[in-house]
């Protein structure tokens, strides 16, 4: 293939030779004039001296076309590049040879046709101006749109566009004085018209702009999504022409009939290259997901059929709900079938990061175990929160609404995505009964942790603060003797 450098030196090389060979057969022209005149005046009776006179009008047109290129080549290749370090743009290159030929020309066409007067024609002819108006409407619609496109600059050289219904989309390779050429991403090259660029939207990815991209995925509704958005973003952040400026976002964008639906949305340094990049990401999701036990999801229908186990916690993790059960301080007194049955009776819940478990002030007939995650207990303090502890895998609350019957007293918050065991005050009615113990070693914590609180209470709670007197509403509440 030929290089940029060995193209140009053949122009130059095509170019001197033909301007030699011109400037020559100008030359013997006029040294011939003389002679052909004398030959053809005894044949033409008088009209040798116009027929004469084309050929010379030909070869100077040939010969100012030439000078012309050569004019602008310098001054805009040569000098713009080194003074302003960028080409000068196509359009102006373009409308100075129209003007510097057209004056040229019409300089030469004077000289060797003195007598006719060019400038009457073209003022005096209203039908000429009429057919040149009709002829060149196109033309010069796209010429005037290509100069506001010059004016404007909406988009550069190397920035991606999309244009039109079709949608074409590629990288801008140039501005003409008729159209704008793209190269598409099936490095086909599309042309649109200047004056078709200037009726309709174009969409412009400027290339220094950190222009953004969309990509979908699905998973199954098992999956957390707390744990997908934080194996899709850490699975691309450093791929490939990922910009690191902007952190992708991982996003639920809707709830679909067979899938948990995902966008991931990401910033690009380099935005013409983004089918590889979208590629990329898409193959970054699918090895993380496969890595971290998450699933695609594909057009499924799901058939759940639960088999109810006598005493046994949750159908999921039976065994996984009694063991953490075990290792609750206020459970250790209990025998191992009362915990078994205690599991059983517990339903699990599973909480976002940031999501309430529990609201200050509301009515509550539950306790909560700590499964998986963790908690921030909060209370609001001249309407500022507070945060008073963080409770984690095997810790409880809501206890004191609970035993107590007093409203919830504080926020409990998931810190990040947590799974909770819930037990309800049936399930310990039961167990107060055969374990005298419990009530009492209950009445301790919510006693310490009501130290912890150090809210002003109502009168009411605050004589029963002490742990004599929670246990006695303890029992109150629960009708123990
Ligand atoms: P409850 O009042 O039902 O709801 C809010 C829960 O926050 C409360 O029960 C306790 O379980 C918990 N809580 C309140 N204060 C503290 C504390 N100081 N330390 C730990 N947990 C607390």
């Amino acid at each position: 293939m030929a290089t940029k450098d060995s193209r140009s030196k053949n122009r130059i090389l095509v170019f001197v030779l033909a301007t030699t060979i011109v400037s020559l057969l100008l030359y013997l022209f006029y040294a011939f004039e003389p002679a052909m005149r004398g030959r053809l005046g005894s044949h033409m009776a008088g009209r040798e001296d116009s027929v004469l006179r084309i050929p010379a009008l030909i070869l100077w047109g040939i010969l100012i076309y030439l000078a012309v290129r050569a004019l602008n080549a310098t001054l805009f290749g040569a000098v713009f590049r080194f003074r302003r370090g960028y080409e000068a743009p196509t359009l102006v290159r373009n409308i100075f040879s129209i003007i510097a030929f057209t004056a040229l020309f019409f300089f030469a066409f004077n000289r060797i046709y003195p007598e006719v007067n060019l400038g009457a024609i073209f003022t005096t002819s209203a039908i000429f101006g009429v057919i040149i108006g009709l002829a060149l409407q196109d033309t010069l619609g796209n010429f005037f749109a290509g100069i506001s496109l010059h004016a404007d600059r909406p988009f550069q050289v190397g920035d991606v566009i999309a244009f039109g219904q079709q949608r074409h989309t590629g990288v801008v390779e140039g501005i003409t004085w008729r159209a704008i050429k793209i190269r598409t991403f099936q490095n086909h090259v599309v042309l649109i018209s200047n004056s078709n660029a200037a009726k309709e939207a174009i969409e412009v990815c400027p290339r220094e702009n950190l222009n953004a991209r969309l990509v979908f995925f699905g998973t199954l509704y098992n999956d957390s999504p707390a744990k997908t958005v934080h194996v899709v973003r850490e699975a691309i952040h450093d791929a490939e022409n990922v910009s690191r400026k902007i952190t992708p976002i991982v996003r639920i964008r809707n709830l679909g009939d067979s899938s948990i639906e995902w966008e991931i949305k990401y910033w690009l340094d380099d935005y013409a290259k983004y089918n590889d990049t979208d590629a990329l990401v898409r193959e970054r999701v699918w090895y993380a997901l496969r890595r971290n036990g998450l699933s695609f999801a594909y057009p499924t229908r799901t058939i759940h059929v639960e088999r109810r186990v006598a005493s046994a916690g949750t159908a999921k993790d039976g065994q996984g709900v009694i063991d953490r059960l075990l290792a609750v301080e206020i459970f250790a007194p209990l025998s191992a079938e009362e915990t078994e049955k205690l599991a059983g009776a517990s339903s699990s819940h599973i909480f976002a990061p940031g999501e309430m478990v529990i609201r200050a002030g509301d009515q509550g007939s539950s306790m909560f175990v700590v499964h998986n995650g963790r908690v921030q207990v909060q209370v609001t303090e001249n309407g500022r929160p507070r945060n008073v502890a963080v409770l984690s895998e095997g810790d409880f609350f809501g206890e004191m609404a609970l035993f107590t019957g007093e409203p919830r007293t504080a926020n409990v918050v998931a810190l990040e995505e947590t799974e909770v065991l819930e037990i309800g005050h049936a399930a310990m009615k039961p167990l107060f009964e055969g374990n005298p113990d419990l009530a009492e070693s209950i009445s301790y914590i919510i006693a310490e942790r009501r130290a912890g609180l150090a809210i002003r209470e109502p009168e009411a709670l605050a004589a029963s603060s002490e742990p004599s007197g929670l246990l006695n509403s303890i029992k109150r509440f629960f009708g123990l003797r």
